[in-house]
């Protein structure tokens, strides 16, 4: 979704700025914007465009170098796609320049209070915080305008700020939304996203919320909401620099995948040199239920780590959708432990979730691929997937690590030395398969001719299914459902007609007869079935047959062909497969 960028240094604005932006392309958006101080004229320029940072970079192209300047990428809520929509935003009356990620909730009131009268040029909730500023500013310094328009805005925010009275000075304000502060060689940079930052960053500061700061001529003075100047502690900084390049491979979504196998290995020898933290353990054994908190792909692979971490620890495991969940709390047992899962830890459903856990006292586990992100800091325990940035917005190796991470988990609660030596023969099988992906693509030729397609099984397969079906029609737009076999006559057998694409998914010894009997009666009516089997459980006609592994870790390997089919589909069908239309990478509004 939105990001940010900003520079204060010695000459490198323009091209920051734009790199910058580019590094955040991966996030997802529509529109794209920068303004940069014009050293002649002592003023802020600004230009915008709808579209990618690259028609941006060619209509900046005209733009010198200049020491101060911020963009944004914008991925539109409020008001629809268009450069007027696009940040920064301006004052009423010009002074102030703002960019923002986030979402003001109680805009139109701030705009009755204390903007009457004043005509507004776009459609977004970030023009009312230029203009309060401007407003304020009429009669107090900026630093008090600052204040008091904090004060007063709802919502989430990530905030810079540029004052074209004082073309020296950049300020930067933070709730909810991320906003990370850093440094190098004596320039400051400041972006929305760790992935954003150039790759000789020395040190950083992650903002905590309802702080902000103010950066005049390269001195940095830092603040709490209200006033007192706190001190923000900074950290060094370690480039990811090739792990966020896509290398020789076509897109990122083929190298994450194909990166699988070893992000299993990693998680293996991490953890069994280092263990967990005994006082998770502890707590996690002292709960009276866990519950599990995700949206999308996250909370796919929570629904597989219910079934692991109650055989494990016999108690109740709830799996909840984070949006659901934050405005609907379900009943929760007496001495609950919550878990959040979130590949990038800034899911915007998943932090509206908090203020509820919190009333709650109990203890929070977040399961993340970002230690520094806003989940991870609200947690008492973090478990890190080491699977390095997933870029492509169709999340793979982060499911696939989240499963693994909850399966060391109850590895290490049940001293079952066993079940890590069963994720790497998974990790083997994986890398095999993988070796030889192209062999999907006639598969998928033959079978994915319609606009719509189904995934079907049971229990464990019957999950791997749900995230399959997402899967496939994120990047190939082909409507897909994924079903409990068992469901099938109850309803999905009215939409079985001639040639209908089913996969059917076949990894669990207890069901494996029945949803046989499901791809009987589909295949009856017309329907083109694959199916995806374990050796013990496969016929002849099974076109994707796996070595038998342990069927509690199934999805791990059965979720792979379903990946590259998702995969195949989209590139068959020329799609931007890394960045599919309308999805975000990082969903940081609700
Ligand atoms: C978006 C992404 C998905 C991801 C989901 C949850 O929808 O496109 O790939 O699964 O958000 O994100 P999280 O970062 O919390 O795992």
């Amino acid at each position: 979704m939105c990001g940010i960028v900003g520079y204060f240094g010695s000459d490198k604005a323009r091209q920051y700025l734009l790199e910058g932006l580019e590094r955040l392309e991966y996030r997802g958006y529509d529109s794209a914007g920068i303004s940069i101080l014009d050293h002649e004229k002592n003023r802020f320029v600004s230009v915008k465009t709808v579209g990618r940072v690259e028609t941006l970079k060619k209509r900046t192209s005209h733009l010198k170098e200049a020491m101060l300047g911020m963009g944004h990428t914008r991925w539109a809520t409020h008001g629809g796609v268009s450069e007027t929509n696009a940040h920064p935003h301006y004052a009423y009356n010009g002074r102030f320049i703002v960019v923002h990620n986030g979402v003001i909730d109680n805009y139109k009131t701030l705009k009755a209070d204390h903007l009457k009268g004043i005509d507004v040029v776009n459609d977004t909730n970030t023009e009312v915080i230029a203009s309060l500023l401007a407003r304020f500013a009429e009669k107090m310094t900026v630093e008090d305008a600052i204040k008091q328009t904090l004060d007063l805005l709802e919502g989430s925010f990530a905030l810079l700020i540029l004052d074209q009275d004082h073309p020296s000075v950049l300020y930067g304000a933070k709730n909810k939304s991320p906003l990370i502060l850093a440094t190098s060689n004596g320039d400051w940079y400041i972006a929305s996203d760790l992935l954003a930052l150039p790759s000789n960053t020395e040190r950083f500061h992650v903002m905590s919320d309802h702080t902000w700061f103010k950066l005049e001529n390269k001195t940095l003075t830092s603040y709490q909401a209200h006033g007192a100047t706190i001190d923000f502690d900074f950290e060094a900084f370690k480039d990811l620099g090739p792990l966020a390049e896509r290398g020789e491979h076509a897109h990122f979504m083929l190298k994450e995948m194909l990166e699988q196998p070893q992000i299993l290995e990693t998680l293996v020898a991490h953890h069994q040199s280092h263990g967990f933290d005994e006082a998770l353990v502890t707590a996690l054994k002292e709960a009276s239920s866990l519950e599990i908190i995700a949206a999308g792909t996250s909370w796919h692979a929570g629904l597989v780590g219910k079934h692991l971490l109650e055989k494990t620890l016999m108690k109740p495991v709830n799996v909840h959708i984070a949006s659901e969940f934050a405005y609907h709390p379900p009943f929760v047992s007496e001495h609950p432990l919550f878990i959040f899962i979130s590949q990038s830890g800034e899911t915007a459903d998943l932090i509206a979730c908090h203020p509820y856990i919190k009333t709650k006292e109990a203890p929070l586990l977040t399961i993340t691929n970002v230690p520094t992100s806003s989940l991870s800091r609200m947690a008492d325990y973090v478990l890190d997937l080491k699977a390095g940035p997933e870029i492509a917005v169709a999340s793979t190796k982060a499911y696939t690590a989240q499963i693994t991470m909850i399966a060391l988990l109850c590895a290490h609660i049940t001293h079952d030395q066993a079940l890590s030596n069963d994720i790497l023969t998974i990790a083997s099988s994986m890398r095999e398969f993988l070796q030889d992906h192209i062999k999907i693509q006639p598969l998928v030729k033959e079978l994915l001719t319609n606009h719509h397609a189904f995934y079907m099984g049971r229990g464990l397969d019957y999950l791997t299914g749900l995230e399959a079906a997402l899967k496939l029609k994120e990047i190939s737009y082909i409507q897909t459902e994924g079903f409990a076999a068992g469901e099938l006559k109850h309803g999905t057998i009215a939409l079985i007609e001639e040639d209908t694409p089913i996969i059917a998914l076949i990894g669990e010894a207890s069901t494996s007869a029945l949803t046989r009997n499901n791809i009987h009666e589909v295949e009856a009516r017309g329907a083109k079935a694959l199916v995806i089997s374990f050796k013990s459980l496969s016929e002849p006609t099974d076109a994707i047959i796996f070595e038998d592994v342990n069927p509690m870790l199934s999805p791990l390997l059965l979720v792979v062909p379903t990946q590259l089919i998702a995969y195949y589909a989209a590139l068959m069908r020329g799609l931007d497969i890394d960045k599919p239309r309308n999805l975000a990478k990082s969903v940081t509004v609700e």
